[in-house]
């Protein structure tokens, strides 16, 4: 009975949701642009072609400005590392370094493409990184820092740097969750002095500062309680190793302030009901989970870090932020193949060219620029891939739906483009949005 009472209330708490139900005013507001730039649009796809993504090269610059502009309020001047894994574009990359920023790759194939487009500081983190990426990072030591993963990594980069005879700046990632699936991150924070004791015996490996990453943050309480934790482990480590640390690298995981849009099926009250009326799917409610704006952030990982780090302990900022530069910066068009019904419309672009399920579970306004309205209808607006995942919406925002009718998700610039696969249909080209000065681009 205990048991059952336990596992009853645990159920009542998970499902008891957190989500509030989409603001139709809020939607509205994020439709409205996108209808001004409806020519702008069709005139791109009629020379592009379509299924076809759209680069927003001033939005993109003007996230990456603000981003830097807001934490440098707060901290003064910080380094900050755009996560190439939130959008593999070599544009995009390339105009995060014009605009001053450094980048952070994961593998020896992003490593290449950094250098490729300039940067000149670059991060490599990740677990796992083999010889050859370790070896790629030696030869690019002038730009690169290795932030070790493992006490593995560390020997096998001593190794590597004996051989060359190399310095290689490093710094080492700590792990912010030690149960689950997230301890496969990092350094586990109490073995933090051995690590520095151990680096300190790797002549080539200058070890100079630490990195964490918390994921998903819709606000900054994962960031702070780990400043938090970090604190603890920091007094105790004698005064030499401590004057070592030159930056602080807090990661990424900053939420768009969108906030998540979701379908019943992202929500746990949703799965629970879609398991139990398995034929019946709830696919017409929308949720909005709130995130914090980027300047709450700043100022609270700011207030932290000044409580917690030691005075003794002079180090840079860094962050690796992604999504927020990249989310707002790319839109997707398709165009209407076939529609076998009033509510049953096939698109000639199939989810290969975002890389997963990701409209089953989150929620994006399918807008209609051929028949443009504000209002939404129901529809099911499936892609030409052979499965029924191939999911683009269950409605869309037009007067009607008809084949040869174009459609806009907007700001699908992040985790989209970077997960794209060569799968059964051909991947959509990319070009850029003209600036026009009349018209605001879609963004939140
Ligand atoms: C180490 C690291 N830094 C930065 C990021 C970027 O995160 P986001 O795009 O959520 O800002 C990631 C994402 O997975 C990451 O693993």
């Amino acid at each position: 009975m205990t048991l059952l009472t336990d596992l009853l209330t645990k159920a009542a708490k998970l499902l008891r949701s957190p989500y509030q139900k989409m603001d139709e005013g809020r939607l509205k507001a994020f439709v409205t642009p996108c209808l001004e730039y409806r020519d702008v649009f069709t005139g791109l796809v009629r020379e592009h072609g379509s299924p076809l993504y759209v680069l927003d090269e001033g939005r993109l610059r003007s996230r990456a400005r603000r981003f830097r502009q807001v934490f440098e309020e707060c901290l003064g001047s910080v380094d900050v590392f755009f996560a190439m894994k939130s959008n593999n574009m070599p544009e995009v990359s390339r105009i995060m370094v014009e605009e001053g920023l450094g980048l952070d790759v994961s593998s020896g194939v992003e490593l290449v493409q950094a250098c490729e487009v300039g940067a000149t500081r670059i991060f490599f983190s990740g677990p796992g990184k083999t010889e050859e990426e370790l070896t790629a990072a030696i030869n690019q030591a002038d730009r690169v820092t290795v932030l070790m993963d493992s006490f593995g990594e560390l020997r096998r980069l001593d190794h590597l740097t004996r051989q060359y005879r190399r310095m290689v700046c490093a710094g080492v990632r700590l792990t912010t969750n030690p149960n689950g699936l997230w301890r496969k991150f990092g350094i586990p924070l109490t073995s933090l002095a051995q690590f520095l004791r151990e680096a300190h015996g790797a002549p080539f490996v200058k070890l100079e500062g630490l990195q964490f990453h918390t994921s998903w943050n819709l606000l900054p309480d994962a960031q702070t309680a780990f400043i938090a934790r970090l604190r603890s482990e920091l007094l105790d480590l004698p005064a030499n190793l401590l004057e070592t640390m030159k930056f602080l690298d807090i990661g990424g995981g900053f939420w768009p302030e969108q906030g998540e849009w979701l379908r019943a099926a992202g929500t746990p009250f949703g799965k629970f009901i879609n398991l139990l009326f398995p034929g019946r799917p709830d696919t017409v409610s929308r949720f909005w989970l709130e995130s914090c704006p980027i300047d709450i952030f700043a100022d609270q990982i700011a207030e932290t870090l000044q409580a917690a780090l030691p005075k003794t302990m002079n180090c840079r900022i860094c962050l690796e932020p992604g999504r927020w530069l990249c989310h707002e910066a790319m839109h997707l068009l398709m165009t209407v193949v076939d529609v076998k019904a009033d509510n049953l419309a096939i698109t000639d672009a199939g989810t290969n060219a975002i890389g997963w399920e990701r409209f089953e579970q989150d929620y994006f306004p399918v807008i209609n620029l051929t028949h443009p309205e504000i209002e939404e209808h129901p529809c099911d607006i499936l892609g030409s891939l052979c499965t029924p995942h191939d999911v683009w919406g269950y409605s869309y925002h037009g007067t009607a739906i008809r084949p040869g009718d174009l459609l806009l998700i907007p700001t699908q610039g992040a985790y989209t483009y970077s997960l794209r696969q060569d799968f059964i249909k051909p991947l959509p080209e990319v070009t850029r949005l003209p600036q026009l000065r009349s018209a605001r681009p879609p963004q939140s």
